[in-house]
């Protein structure tokens, strides 16, 4: 009888906190690139599979995004702890691992195809390059990285695309050390000339609103890339 009774209330317990998390998301029909499953207003898009890895790696890219500017934005510093979440082949974990390189890069990404890509590259590496780097499979409700370990997440076209945004969020903000950032680049939806789809695209408004349901604080958003807002959300220092 006693462990009938156990049985229930954790049964209670379980199906009580499944609700919880539902009660975030909205599910109606899918449009062409979502999913069906709205967070705060927002369709969430499809994943971007790892047979597509090749345009992440485009040629044209450094040009198109200005990525050389995107990190310079990011002001690095030599002992930062950087987790690079939804890191695809590495675009960005490659040229951050030098500029930390007390530091360390942690490439986390929820397609372990992605992540032998970056794996396979640094051991292909140079003594010592990249050595900095480390692959992190995370899961779609958390980038699976200890707590207050981290002082910058750097989510690059990668966070639109989130199955859990909520538990994802609350998991990275754990992640990270006091008065750490996430800095959250996506495509900007406010400029229709942009020529990608709508769901992959994110505005202002909707960015701001989901980091603020994490407690996160908006610091700027910096106008520097020709395509894409680059949003600065910051830890309360205690
Ligand atoms: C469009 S790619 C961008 C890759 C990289 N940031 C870049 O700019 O080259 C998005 C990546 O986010 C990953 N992703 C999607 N949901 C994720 C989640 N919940 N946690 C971690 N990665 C995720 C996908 O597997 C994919 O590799």
């Amino acid at each position: 009888m006693y462990i009938l009774h156990k049985f229930l209330v954790l049964f209670f317990l379980f199906v009580s906190i499944a609700e919880a998390r539902d009660f975030f998301y909205e599910i109606k029909k899918a449009s062409r690139d979502g999913i069906g499953k709205f967070y705060l207003g927002r369709e969430i898009s499809q994943v971007m599979g790892h047979r597509a890895a090749g345009w992440l790696e485009r040629p044209e890219r450094e040009q198109e995004e200005r990525t050389d500017l995107l990190i310079e934005s990011l002001e690095l510093e030599p002992y930062h702890i950087v987790a690079d979440i939804g890191a695809g082949t590495g675009y960005f974990t490659f040229p951050i691992s030098s500029r930390v390189p007390q530091g360390k890069v942690l490439a986390v990404d929820i397609q372990s195809e992605m992540l032998e890509i970056i794996d396979a590259r640094r051991n292909n590496a140079v003594y010592g390059q990249w050595s900095n780097i480390q692959t992190v499979l995370g899961t779609v409700i958390s980038p699976n990285l200890p707590d207050e370990t981290v002082d910058i997440i750097l989510m690059v076209d990668s966070y639109h695309e989130f199955s859990n945004p909520r538990e994802m969020g609350e998991a990275m903000v754990r992640a990270l050390k006091p008065g750490g950032r996430i800095i959250l680049v996506e495509y900007r939806l406010e400029d229709v000339s942009i020529p990608i789809k709508r769901l992959h695209k994110m505005s202002v408004r909707q960015s701001k609103k989901e980091m603020a349901a994490l407690g996160l604080v908006f610091i700027k958003n910096k106008n520097i890339l020709p395509q894409q807002h680059f949003m600065v959300f910051e830890k309360a220092k205690h």
